[in-house]
């Protein structure tokens, strides 16, 4: 079997951030990175390889067709429910601007339903990990965020998303200005347990 480098993975996994894009350069990143972590996305495990990944990358003039797409429909779909927070709306048609590159995150179910709905998300969120570390690997910072229209169901169309599927979440991607902050977690023992 190859032989990776087990220090530096471990390394890796454990330096990679969540960075906000109050804390991007604003510069572009190239493109063939972006590239790079959907191919390493795209490798993520799956069950019966459904493969139910979908993505939607956006930069450029892009960045500012989502930013306005993703206000309005915030705009529309809250107004109706009564829960309209201007700063929210405001968030919504800035953020994106502020970023190099944002992928939309879709789940498309298996026309057939082999696998649970469950297990789909749990691929998806497998090949969000892939991105996540990808990025820590070229030094890029990024986060995902599942707030904003995530949950609307007004929104999958403009993400070519259908009925049955998720839209779950968006990566937002850009330059650190610095190195990436110290992480935090409890202790992993606190989490498991050992049967001998
Ligand atoms: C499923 C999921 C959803 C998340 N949604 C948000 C979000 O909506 N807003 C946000 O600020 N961070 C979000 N995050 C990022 C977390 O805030 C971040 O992972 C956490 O603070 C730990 O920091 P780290 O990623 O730097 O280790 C999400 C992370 C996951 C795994």
């Amino acid at each position: 079997m190859r032989k990776f480098n087990a220090d530096e993975f471990n390394g890796l996994i454990r330096s990679r951030r969540s960075v906000f894009p109050k804390d991007y350069t604003g510069e572009k990143i190239d493109d063939t990175i972006v590239r790079q972590m959907l191919e390493n996305a795209n490798w993520a495990p799956t069950h019966k390889l459904t493969e139910p990944w979908r993505f939607v990358v956006f930069t450029g003039e892009g960045l500012k067709k989502l930013a306005a797409f993703q206000a309005e429909c915030y705009r529309q779909v809250t107004q109706a429910r009564g829960s309209f927070e201007e700063k929210r709306y405001q968030g919504l048609k800035q953020k994106p601007l502020e970023c190099s590159h944002v992928i939309a995150i879709g789940m498309k179910r298996d026309e057939k339903k082999s696998v649970p709905e469950w297990e789909e998300m749990g691929a998806v969120f497998c090949a969000v990990e892939n991105i996540y570390l990808t990025a820590t690997a070229y030094g890029i910072g990024c986060y995902l965020s599942t707030g904003g229209i995530t949950s609307f169901e007004e929104a999958k169309e403009f993400f070519e998303l259908g009925k049955e599927d998720r839209l779950l979440g968006f990566l937002q991607i850009g330059v650190p200005k610095g190195d990436l902050p110290e992480g935090k977690r409890k202790p992993i023992d606190e989490k498991v347990k050992w049967i001998l």
